[in-house]
């Protein structure tokens, strides 16, 4: 039997959110520059919405680019800026093709004008596609979401727009930048490392973690499958005993 065919179909995670990790050691592995890493990356971005969206999944949230991320040498910020923009032109097909909506997250004012262009461009030209949504995090971490939420609230405080009694989880969540989509039920990481930097803080609270040795640029269908998988071998209680869960 093969991976995909192990695929309860009925039972498939609705928002899978991936960290695309190890782009740079692919790289090295290979004695190739850190930019051919993100490259091949690009190529597992669409082997990767494709896969997903084939499957049935709803949402697929891809963590692109941190705040931390604006950190590293000029050089390598300027060529994912431009890589992304590249391919962002150069994938409106496969967005069409698949029938996959383009949403993003994140500190977006912070992107240079031409990526901001390409995402809205994107954006509007996939608005109403409905087979999958594809978010992509960009300038992204979740404490400067969550602190700009905050930020937001005291100000609707402020303007008497929200009284500070009506503050529960429920209205919190609507001050985040993912408002509109429900929260992930499985996070991948890949490259070995077992981390959670700074992505979605807030919204992984009860999901599943699954953690892949291959690096990004190596990870392709079968591991997506294997993924899906592994899920699906999960019990999820949400703080629940086991007893009640299968009692449900
Ligand atoms: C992590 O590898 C990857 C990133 C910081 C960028 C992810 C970007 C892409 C896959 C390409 C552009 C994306 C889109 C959606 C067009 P790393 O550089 O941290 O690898 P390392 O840890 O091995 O150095």
């Amino acid at each position: 039997m093969s991976l995909k065919e192990k695929i309860d179909i009925e039972r498939l995670p609705n928002h899978v959110a991936i960290i695309m990790d190890g782009n740079g050691r692919w790289a090295k592995s290979k004695g190739k520059e850190r930019f051919c890493g993100h490259q091949e990356g690009v190529e597992s971005v669409r082997v990767i919405a494709e896969t997903a969206a084939e499957l049935g999944i709803q949402y697929l949230t891809l963590y692109a680019f941190s705040k931390e991320n604006w950190n590293r040498p000029t050089e390598e910020v300027n060529a994912l800026m431009n890589l992304l923009v590249m391919t962002l032109e150069s994938e409106l097909e496969t967005f069409k093709k698949n029938g996959i909506k383009l949403d993003v997250i994140g500190d977006i004012d912070n992107l240079p004008q031409e990526s901001r262009t390409a995402l809205s461009n994107v954006m509007a030209a996939t608005e109403s596609f409905n087979r999958m949504t594809m978010v992509l995090a960009l300038s992204y971490s979740a404490r400067w979401e969550i602190v700009n939420a905050i930020r937001n609230i005291a100000i609707d405080v402020e303007n008497q727009q929200l009284n500070s009694e009506m503050i529960n989880e429920k209205i919190f969540t609507k001050y985040l930048t993912t408002c509109n989509i429900p929260d992930p039920e499985l996070l991948i990481r890949t490259s070995g490392e077992y981390r959670i930097s700074n992505f979605l803080l807030w919204q992984l609270a009860y999901t599943e973690l699954f953690f892949s040795q291959k690096y990004w640029p190596e990870f392709r269908r079968e591991e997506f499958y294997e993924a899906v998988v592994d899920f699906q071998g999960r019990e999820r209680r949400f703080g629940k005993t086991s007893e009640q869960i299968k009692g449900k």
